[in-house]
């Protein structure tokens, strides 16, 4: 998938996610906040500028969120997103209510939603986590020109083909390929076995 269907993904699949921002300590708070709205140029939250998630939203400009979808873990897919975000006031607030109608219930009248200001997350990277395949399925994304750092376990050409990491894989996600171990990076859950038990040191960790 690509970064504008992981958004969309956050916005129609998941909706309410768990969101964090540090505090004037330095400290992280988390509080439940829906993503309302996303397009070609990020996602779209709304808050009220009396709360003080919205100060630690405007003190930091950052946040960090994640959200699943899925009844128990085994059927659960998760998908994490942080970045960059800026306050973009009130000109969008429509569409968000459009999108959203339950909003009018909670702020039913005009002059209830005087206080009322939309944030875009207009850059940054995430993760997608699906546990309901077998093996395990991950993917990183990035979006606004954020770096897509590849993280994870990689095999160098080190590797003397001993086959001691193939056996302590929990996912089987390690093939062998002209004699040297090679990771397949979206079934890998990153638990790093491979890495302690490689004799020749040839499984490095980004
Ligand atoms: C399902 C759900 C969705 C919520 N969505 C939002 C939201 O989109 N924006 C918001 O400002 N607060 C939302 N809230 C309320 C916040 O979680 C709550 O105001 C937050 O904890 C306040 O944080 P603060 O006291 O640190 O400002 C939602 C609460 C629930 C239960
Ligand atoms: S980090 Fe864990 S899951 Fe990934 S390849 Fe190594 S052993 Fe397998
Ligand atoms: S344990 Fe190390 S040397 Fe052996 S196959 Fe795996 S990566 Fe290669």
């Amino acid at each position: 998938m690509t970064a504008e269907n992981y958004l969309k993904y956050i916005v129609e699949q998941i909706h309410s996610t768990v969101a964090a921002t540090v505090d004037e300590d330095g400290l992280p708070v988390t509080c439940v906040i829906d993503m309302m709205y996303s397009d070609e140029n990020g996602l779209y939250f709304l808050t009220a500028r009396g709360k003080s998630f919205y100060k630690r939203l405007k003190d930091k400009g950052f946040i960090a969120l994640s959200g699943k979808k899925g009844e128990d873990t085994m059927n659960c897919v998760a998908v994490s997103f942080r970045g960059k975000v800026k306050e973009i006031g009130s000109g969008m607030l429509p569409v968000l209510f459009e999108k959203n109608p339950y909003m009018y219930e909670i702020y039913p009248t005009e002059d209830s939603r005087k206080a009322l200001t939309v944030f875009q997350l207009y850059e940054g990277s995430g993760e997608w986590f699906d546990l309901s395949k077998k093996p395990i399925e991950r993917d990183s994304f990035s979006f606004g020109g954020a770096e897509n750092k590849a993280s994870g376990y990689f095999v160098t050409d080190s590797c003397i083909g001993c086959c001691d990491c193939r056996s302590v894989c929990p996912q089987s996600c390690i093939d062998m390929n002209g004699g040297k171990a090679v990771i397949r990076q979206h079934n890998c859950l990153h638990c790093g076995n491979c890495a302690e038990v490689c004799p020749a040191g040839a499984v490095i960790v980004r």
